[in-house]
C-alpha cells in the first residue's frame, strides 16, 4: 500500500534500516522507515489521508510520522542534488538513495527495499549487507562513522549481542580509536541516555553492558563507574528480579533501576555532574542516597528471613526501582522472599479505618490512630490476625 501512496503523488518509496534488516532475518518487525525521495511530507500527508492515520511532521528536517491501529511509520526525505539532474533519470534516482544508506550507521542497518509498483520488492544492498548478515558481522561503512555520531558506539554493541554478530576488525579498531579520542563525552547526555535505555530494554542486557566495560565505554559515560565482577552480579541479579518486579508494579524503568548499581559508590560532585549531563531525577538521587545508607541493613534483614512488619517499617519510602535495586544484592532465595513480603505488601489491606476508631472505639483524632492503624496492618502482614479478627485485636492493645 505504501508504494501505492507513492505512485498516486509520483514519489519513489523505500523501506529501510532495521525492517529490511530484520526482514532478511526472519526476525518481526514493527516499527517501519520509510525514505521517499524529493518529497516525503507529501506523501506523509497522501498516507496520512488515506489511512485515516495521524500525522506529525517535522517540518524544518524533512521528516513526519504516521500513528494507525497501533503502529508507526516514520517518513524521511531522501533530497536529490541538483548538480546531478543533467544526467539520465534512473541514475539520480540511484545515487539519491544510495546517499541516503551512506549516511547510516552499519551495512546490515544500510540496504532498501523500494516499494512502488515498477520495481516492487528490489532491494537495494549497495555496501555487503546481505553478506555481512551471513557472516554475522556488524561494519560501519566508512572511517569516519563513529566521529559523527558516537551513538553508534553503543548501537554497534546492542546490535552485536543481540543477534550473536561479531563487530567486524576494522570497525571495532575504529570504534575504540574513537572511545578513546573522547567522543562519547562530545555527544549530549540525552543521546546517550537514549541508546543507553535501548540497551537496558535488551534480552541481554548485562552482556552488552559488559561489553561496553570492555571498550571502556561505560566509565566514559558514567566517569566514576568501575565494572568489577561484584557489579556484574549484582546486575545479573538486577535482570532476573526485573520481569518479575514489572509485573507487580506494572511498570519500573530499568534506566533507573540500572543506574543505582552503577552509580551506587559515586560522590556528591560526580554524582551531581552524571545527574546533569543525563537529566537524573530529583527523586531518583534522593531514592539512591536513602538506599546508599540502607541497603546492607536491608538485605541482611531479607536474607535473615525477619518479619515482613519489620521490613515494611523500614521500606515505606521506597520506589519500585529502589526494590528492584535491594534485589540486585539478593541470591535467588532470598529474592523469592522479598517478592512474598512485596506480594503480601500489595495484598493486605485493612477493613478497619481511622473512622472506625472513633466511631466504635470513643478515640479522638490523633496521630496516635495512625500509629494505631498501622500496627493492625503490622500485624495482618505477619498473619497474626485476618480481617475477621481486626477489631478484636484493637480491643487487646
Ligand atoms: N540510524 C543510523 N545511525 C543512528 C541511528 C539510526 O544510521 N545513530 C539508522 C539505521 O539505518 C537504523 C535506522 O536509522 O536502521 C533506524 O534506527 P532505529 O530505529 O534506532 O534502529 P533500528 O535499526 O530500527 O533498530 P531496532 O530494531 O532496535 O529498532
Amino acid at each position: 500500500t505504501f508504494g501505492q501512496f507513492g505512485d498516486e503523488v509520483g514519489l519513489n518509496v523505500y523501506v529501510v534500516g532495521g525492517f529490511v534488516r530484520d526482514l532478511l532475518m526472519d526476525n518481526p518487525s514493527f516499527d517501519i522507515d520509510l525514505v521517499v525521495e524529493r518529497d516525503g511530507l507529501k506523501f506523509a500527508e497522501h498516507a496520512a489521508e488515506k489511512l485515516k492515520a495521524t500525522l506529525v511532521k517535522h517540518d524544518k528536517f524533512l521528516t513526519a510520522s504516521l500513528f494507525f491501529n497501533g503502529r508507526r511509520v516514520d517518513v524521511a526525505t531522501a533530497r536529490i542534488e541538483y548538480y546531478e539532474a543533467p544526467t539520465e533519470l534512473p541514475q539520480v534516482e540511484i545515487s539519491t538513495i544510495r546517499k541516503d544508506l551512506y549516511r547510516r550507521d552499519f551495512t546490515i542497518n544500510a540496504m532498501a527495499i523500494k516499494l512502488n509498483h515498477k520495481d516492487f520488492g528490489l532491494l537495494l544492498d549497495f555496501f555487503g549487507g546481505q553478506e555481512d548478515i551471513q557472516n554475522k558481522k556488524i561494519r560501519c561503512l566508512h572511517t569516519l562513522s563513529f566521529i559523527e555520531d558516537p551513538t553508534r558506539i553503543l548501537r554497534a554493541v546492542r546490535f552485536e549481542v543481540r543477534f550473536d554478530f561479531t563487530i567486524e576488525e576494522e570497525t571495532e579498531r575504529l570504534m575504540r580509536e574513537a572511545i578513546h579520542q573522547g567522543y562519547l563525552e562530545k555527544v549530549s547526555g540525552q543521546r546517550i541516555r537514549q541508546e543507553f535505555e535501548k540497551i537496558v530494554q535488551e534480552i541481554k542486557a548485562v552482556k552488552a553492558i559488559k561489553r561496553l566495560a570492555e571498550f571502556d565505554a561505560i566509565k566514559r559515560t558514567f566517569p566514576g563507574t568501575f565494572y568489577t565482577a561484584t557489579m556484574e552480579e549484582k546486575l545479573r541479579a538486577l535482570f532476573d528480579f526485573l520481569p518479575w518486579a514489572e509485573k507487580h508494579f506494572g511498570q519500573v524503568d530499568r534506566f533507573y533501576s540500572v543506574m543505582f548499581v552503577l552509580l551506587e559508590y559515586h560522590n556528591e560532585q560526580l554524582l551531581n555532574e552524571i545527574k546533569e549531563r543525563y537529566g537524573l531525577s530529583l527523586k531518583f538521587l534522593q531514592q539512591l542516597k536513602l538506599l546508599k545508607k540502607m541497603i546492607i541493613p536491608l538485605s541482611q534483614m531479607i536474607k535473615l528471613r525477619m518479619n515482613f512488619s519489620d521490613i515494611y517499617k523500614v521500606t515505606h519510602d521506597i520506589s519500585p526501582e529502589g526494590f528492584c535495586y535491594i534485589a540486585s544484592y539478593l541470591e535467588p532465595d532470598d529474592q523469592e522472599y522479598l517478592k512474598q513480603f512485596l506480594e503480601r505488601v500489595s495484598t493486605v489491606k485493612l477493613t478497619i479505618s481511622g473512622k472506625d476508631l472513633i466511631d466504635k472505639f470513643g478515640l479522638k483524632p490523633s496521630k496516635k490512630l495512625g500509629e494505631i492503624l498501622e500496627s493492625i496492618y503490622c500485624a495482618k502482614l505477619d498473619g497474626l490476625i485476618d480481617d475477621s479478627n481486626e477489631l478484636e485485636y484493637v480491643k487487646s492493645l
